[in-house]
């Protein structure tokens, strides 16, 4: 498998622990303000950093290529600075709201990269 992959699987688990202590922590408290980052750190961290893993996995031509690191590196960085900050903003802490736009549009970044990837590709 390439490293790649093994790098996106290897962040996506994180996330996965990291969205389920989200939700054992809401179950536990019975307050469900952060429903949004786990749902999002789930869905964003996990499911789909898996997806691009088996993507590359099957593509390992691709997955050696630059352009593929840096896609990694953007929307993995979106996701680690919009996580707990979106968390915390649900939490009571309005004044994050501009750290989870901006680190948003990272993330998109990120997918619009993996966008041009799949459409730029050969063969
Ligand atoms: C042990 C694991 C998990 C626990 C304890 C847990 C717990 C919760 C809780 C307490 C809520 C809030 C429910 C409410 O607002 O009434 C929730 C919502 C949600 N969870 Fe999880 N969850 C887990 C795993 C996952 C996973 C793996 C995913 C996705 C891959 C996921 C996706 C969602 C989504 C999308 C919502 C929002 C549902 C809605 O608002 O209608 N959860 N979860």
């Amino acid at each position: 498998m390439p490293q790649l992959s093994v790098w996106y699987f290897r962040t996506a688990i994180l996330f996965l622990i990291a969205g389920i202590c989200v939700g054992l922590y809401m179950s536990i408290t019975h307050q469900f303000e952060a429903t949004g980052a786990h749902a999002h750190i789930n869905l964003l961290g996990w499911v789909t950093m898996a997806i691009f893993g088996i993507y590359y996995a099957l593509n390992p031509v691709q997955a050696a290529s630059r352009i593929a690191k840096i896609q990694y590196m953007l929307y993995t960085i979106g996701i680690l600075v919009m996580a707990p900050a979106l968390f915390l903003m649900l939490t009571g802490n309005p004044a994050l709201e501009p750290v989870v736009a901006v680190s948003s549009l990272v993330t998109f970044a990120g997918v619009l990269l993996f966008a041009v990837i799949l459409f730029t590709r050969k063969g």
